[in-house]
């Protein structure tokens, strides 16, 4: 049974607005797409990621916030909505499942990368002055290697992330974006200045913007596009059950664009403080997840009123990643609550608990059981491979197949 009762809505469209720039903008945007970059060669990923948010991010931006707004439910319930509607094959419906389960199975794996900077908010508190490049790498392989912090730190992350999902979308998200988003665009700018006067800003920026063509290859394109999905949080359920909450008056098509650059934005920035950093001290660009918990240590050791920038930047990491991560647990729980009837904190605790689990695993993958392959890769490497090189690219593909020759116009 689908519930009778009248939809909530965001309260106003730039509260949409926030609130999208919220979920788009998180770990993908400071921790993955500069290692992802650093992994793929620079400059090349970076061209195509770029082709690829314009070309292909934004109008399915567009699309899946049209498809949420004209559905007004969960994403399986949207879809068969939407399938009623037009008369189309019950297949469709493959859609609003893939996203669901897409994410709950990246909310597993980033609710322990979320679990590692809430360990290193706790550590800048005391600092980083002095510390070796060494040093930073020891300090991350060691806290790979400890199940017990992982699996804390991650259970305090989900916990967060349940109680706002619990607590209702409109109230407490809305107004925790509006200080959050600003603050940490401030403290990037900053990091930038200190690139440019203590680092190696130049050197940064010829290995993200020398482009070369020649350097591109298949790997790289499949990567940069399974990216540009991640960041803008497509293809998995949340852009559509955030669209749901939107009036069916709101017009859409700015909005993708402004989350689409503020996201971007906020990315190519995050980049280039990371690796003048990265050149400055010689440090390997290609080092992989750990690359900003190896790297930014060491600036925060060396700046002036680094003790303070330190762990501002480590909070203000958390809230991104904070409101990214309640956009994945939404769509499951809407789904739980809208089919079978459940009551919003039930929905949360099932939810968050299969997330969780699965994250036990993640966690786990980096020591106990980093013996484990399955297709030759890790746990860790294998979710996100499947989530954004393979369901994230389907349903996007789906998607578009779906609204530009399925459905009606009205
Ligand atoms: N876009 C977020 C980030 O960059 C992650 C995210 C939130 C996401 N919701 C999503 C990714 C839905 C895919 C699908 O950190």
């Amino acid at each position: 049974m689908e519930t009778a009762t009248p939809r909530t809505h965001w309260s106003s469209r730039w509260a949409f607005i926030l609130v999208t720039a919220g979920s788009a903008i998180g770990l993908g945007n400071i921790w993955k797409f500069p290692y992802m970059t650093g992994t793929n060669g620079g400059s090349a990923f970076v061209l195509v990621y770029l082709l690829c948010i314009s070309c292909i991010g934004v109008p399915l931006l567009m699309a899946e916030t049209m498809l949420g707004r004209r559905g007004q439910a969960n994403p399986v319930g949207t879809m068969r909505r939407l399938i009623a509607e037009a008369g189309a094959s019950r297949a469709w419906i493959a859609i609003g499942f893939i996203g669901i389960l897409g994410a709950l199975i990246i909310l597993s794996f980033y609710s322990v990368v979320a679990g590692w900077i809430l360990e290193y908010a706790a550590r800048s508190f005391a600092g980083f002055a002095s510390l070796t490049r060494e040093q930073a790498s020891a300090n991350f392989s060691a806290l790979l290697a400890d199940p017990l912090r992982l699996i804390s730190w991650h259970t305090a992350f989900m916990l967060l992330t349940g109680w706002v999902v619990a607590s209702g979308v409109t109230s407490g998200i809305e107004r925790a974006n509006k200080i959050m988003m600003p603050a940490l665009f401030a403290i990037i700018v900053l990091l930038i200045i200190y690139g440019i006067v203590a680092a190696d800003m130049g050197a940064a920026l010829r290995f993200m913007f020398h482009f070369d063509l020649g350097a591109v290859r298949r790997e790289v394109v499949l990567s940069a596009m399974g990216h540009a999905f991640f960041t803008l949080s497509l293809g998995m359920g949340a852009i559509m059950a955030y669209g749901s909450y939107l009036d069916r008056e709101t017009s859409i098509t700015r909005t993708a664009f402004y989350v689409a650059l503020a996201d971007t934005g906020i990315a190519l920035m995050a980049g280039l403080a990371i690796f003048a950093i990265v050149f400055a001290h010689g440090l390997e660009p290609a080092s992989g997840p750990g690359l900003i918990l190896q790297t930014l240590p060491l600036a925060f050791g060396q700046m002036p009123g680094g003790i303070v920038v330190g762990p501002l930047f480590f909070i203000l990491v958390i809230f991104a990643a904070w409101t990214s991560s309640i956009s994945l647990m939404e769509p499951f729980c809407s789904f739980l609550i809208e089919r079978f009837g459940l009551s919003r904190r039930a929905a949360v605790v099932s939810m968050g608990f299969a997330a969780w689990l699965l994250g036990i695993a993640v966690a786990l993958s980096f020591n106990e059981w980093s013996g484990v392959k399955i297709l030759g890769l890790g746990i860790f490497d294998l979710l996100d491979t499947l989530t954004t090189k393979i369901m994230m690219p389907l349903a996007g593909l789906l998607i578009a197949l779906f609204v530009g020759w399925v459905m009606h116009r009205r």
